[in-house]
């Protein structure tokens, strides 16, 4: 043939050269700020034993665009922000410790998360019943922020309006003043800070606590929690951080997913470029009720075994999962993308390379402002499976790619 190229190559290099093109004319938009991958660093993973303590100072900061310190706290008298664990914090100097990341990584951006589980929400209702305490809430946390050199403020209230966990169905205005309050008040500051806040995926959840729209418009970005939708506390093997709708969802599970939970917040008129997707790097796990019965929906009898690292049953980080998957069977289940794996009846829902590269492809379809990940320590941060931080270095190569854009001038 004299034509050298058939249809199909030529076909393929034009969808290639449009795809390029069309990669490079979103980059020339001076409003495109590069995605961000935001990385969670957990003062709790430093009492591990033997090799398995983390610490500060392991925390790769060249692969991340900001990292989180996870966690300090609403003080219950005096509603300022407050250390969760002075003796960590300040008598070991770990808030200094960790601003002094940015002298390794000059790009490093840090923030520091406020509340968390173990929190609960009462703190937080209490503190922003009154405009009073929360301004004296929002001058501690500017004080803060100038005192140790950190770039913003996540809010991590699980979950406003929630009354089992001491909310009030006033919540969910006042968590709005707050976020709106503390972001001029950074704003009159002058300073670069920001304030983000976590927020669930369930509808029922957003409901009762939040007004999206208002929320989105007042948060710098919107952090969805993107994991724990199910685990052993619902008696049925599954994972926890399916994209889509299974066969077996029913009920209050069907739409408990993290496509609709993203949508959700996206449809509620939060702008794609506020979102960041969060997506776990450990694990769900469970008992079966018989080894046969291993299918995704199978019934389970409880948590499964506690790991040597994590130390809390129902729960494995990756960097504990990788190294018994050669003695477990893996499967894929394609609606979730996500695997899961078992053995006898210890039964393990999961995220591996694979799957994460589903959700980055959907959040990059979507547009989304970028991906954070809890956390760094429950990555095989060691290496004992193979290269260290496996699943940590798939977001960074999603983070990278535009990082690199930025700095290509097309003619
Ligand atoms: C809820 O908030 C209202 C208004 O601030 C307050 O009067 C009420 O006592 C609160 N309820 C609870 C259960 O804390
Ligand atoms: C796999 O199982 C075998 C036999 O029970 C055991 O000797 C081995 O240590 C296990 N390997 C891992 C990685 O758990």
């Amino acid at each position: 043939m004299g034509i050298g190229l058939g249809v199909a190559s030529w076909l393929t290099l034009l969808v290639f050269c449009s795809a390029l093109i069309n990669q490079a004319s979103g980059l020339v938009d001076d409003s495109f700020k590069g995605r961000r991958f935001i990385c969670h660093y957990t003062t709790w993973s430093r009492t591990r034993q033997n090799d398995g303590a983390y610490t500060i100072e392991d925390i790769p900061g060249k692969l991340c665009s900001h990292v989180v310190y996870n966690f300090v706290a609403v003080h219950e008298k005096t509603f300022e922000i407050t250390s969760m664990q002075p003796d960590f914090d300040i008598g070991e100097n770990g808030f200094r410790r960790f601003a002094a990341l940015k002298d390794k990584f000059p790009n490093l951006k840090l923030l520091v998360a406020i509340g968390g589980w173990g929190h609960g929400g009462e703190k937080f209702s209490k503190m922003t019943e009154t405009r009073d305490r929360r301004k004296r809430f929002v001058a501690s946390v500017v004080k803060f922020l100038h005192k140790y050199g950190f770039d913003g403020l996540e809010v991590v209230w699980l979950y406003p309006g929630n009354f089992e966990r001491g909310g009030n169905i006033t919540d969910k205005d006042n968590f709005y003043y707050l976020i709106r309050e503390l972001q001029k008040t950074f704003t009159d500051t002058g300073r670069d800070w920001e304030v983000s806040v976590q927020v669930p995926a369930d509808k029922s959840r957003l409901d009762v606590g939040y007004q999206i729209d208002a929320l989105c418009e007042a948060a710098d970005y919107i952090h969805v929690i993107g994991y724990d939708l199910r685990g052993w506390w619902n008696n049925f093997a599954d994972v926890h951080s399916p994209m889509a709708d299974r066969a077996h969802d029913e009920g209050n599970f069907v739409g408990l997913n993290v496509e609709n939970g993203v949508n959700l917040w996206l449809q509620g008129g939060c702008p794609a470029d506020k979102v960041v997707l969060g997506v776990p790097l450990f694990g769900r796990t469970y008992l079966l009720d018989t080894p046969e019965g291993n299918s995704v929906g199978s019934p389970t009898i409880g948590a499964g075994s506690a790991g040597e690292y994590t130390n809390e049953p129902g729960y494995l980080g990756y960097c504990e999962i990788c190294a018994m998957l050669p003695n477990m069977t893996i499967r894929w289940d394609e609606k979730a993308q996500c695997p899961y794996a078992f053995n006898a009846v210890e039964w393990i829902g999961y995220e591996d390379e694979r799957s994460l590269r589903a959700k980055i492809d959907w959040a990059v379809e979507k547009r989304l402002a970028g991906i954070y990940a809890f956390s760094l320590d429950l990555d095989d941060y060691r290496g004992h499976c193979g290269t260290p931080y496996p699943l940590t270095l798939v977001i960074h190569k999603y983070y990278e790619e535009t990082r690199k854009h930025t700095l290509v001038t097309w003619p």
